[in-house]
């Protein structure tokens, strides 16, 4: 299209710049080619071309573009009830709404990753996140890994403790609360644990979105396998995790 308008050579541009406007032009982005940064189970998670703060999530399973264009009654049903990646990405969506109005009331970033909407790739369709960061401005550790290494200090129980009050005062509803899933971020000296996917009303009747009493209930189960896992205690009375041979609620307050 530009092509149209220019009437004379355009200046020298340097390839990057020719890539990230080809990339701005593009209705899709090319990821092939790119390695994937990071990838669980369910989904390659690439560097979004061009801005350097965002990830970009396809998942594995290309269910959904199958799903979408499937003219079969049993497939329009299953569309029309949100299936497989088609449903996680409604839940998801739906869940980091409730976080952003609960913020605005709150007045303080939810513990989530922001979602940034969908683009489509040439992997497939993408999901476009806040990336969460490390010190080094590099991709924020993960719990899991911190965990690995044997770091997790005071400081990381600290963090936790605060991550499981804010999931609570934000009614987020946690599903997957395993190490791969939280991650430490790292921002002018202050530290934060970050959930990164997981977590939104799986329940045809989302008790747990209507009651924070109920969500409280689950969300403490959860902390409580998210202990075990890490060689911690939760206590739900003081909703605090602390050492092993610490006492409970010790650790909010160092
Ligand atoms: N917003 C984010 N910021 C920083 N790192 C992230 C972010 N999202 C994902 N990651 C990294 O990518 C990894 C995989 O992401 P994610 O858990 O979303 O994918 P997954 O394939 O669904 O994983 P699984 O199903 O195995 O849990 C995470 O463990 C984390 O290291
Ligand atoms: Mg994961």
């Amino acid at each position: 299209m530009t092509a149209h308008y220019m009437k004379s050579a355009p200046p020298t541009r340097t390839d990057t710049e020719d890539e990230t406007d080809q990339l701005e032009k593009s209705w899709f982005i090319r990821l092939s080619g790119h390695d994937p940064i990071a990838g669980g189970g369910e989904s390659q998670v690439f560097a979004r071309p061009g801005k350097s703060s965002q990830l970009i999530k396809v998942h594995n399973t290309q269910h959904v573009e199958h799903l979408a264009a499937s003219r079969s009654l049993k497939n329009r049903l299953r569309r029309w009830r949100g299936i497989g990646p088609y449903k996680t990405l409604l839940r998801l969506n739906r869940a980091y709404l409730d976080a952003v109005l609960k913020a605005a009331e709150l007045g303080r970033p939810p513990p989530i990753a922001h979602q940034r909407g969908v683009l489509l790739t040439d992997l497939g369709l993408g999901v476009v996140v806040q990336k969460i960061r490390g010190e080094d401005g590099e991709l924020a550790v993960t719990v899991a890994k911190l965990h690995r290494r044997g770091r997790v200090d005071s400081d990381l129980v600290t963090a936790l403790t605060r991550f499981a009050g804010e999931m609570s005062a934000f009614h987020i509803i946690g599903n997957d609360l395993n190490p791969h899933n939280l991650v430490y971020e790292t921002r002018h000296g202050r530290s934060r644990i970050v959930l990164v996917e997981g977590y939104g009303s799986r329940n045809l009747i989302p008790f747990r979105r209507w009651s924070r009493r109920v969500n409280d209930k689950s969300l403490s189960r959860r902390f409580q396998a998210l202990a075990a896992w890490l060689d911690l205690t939760w206590d739900e009375g003081s909703w605090s995790f602390s050492q092993k041979d610490s006492e409970p609620g010790r650790s909010s307050s160092a």
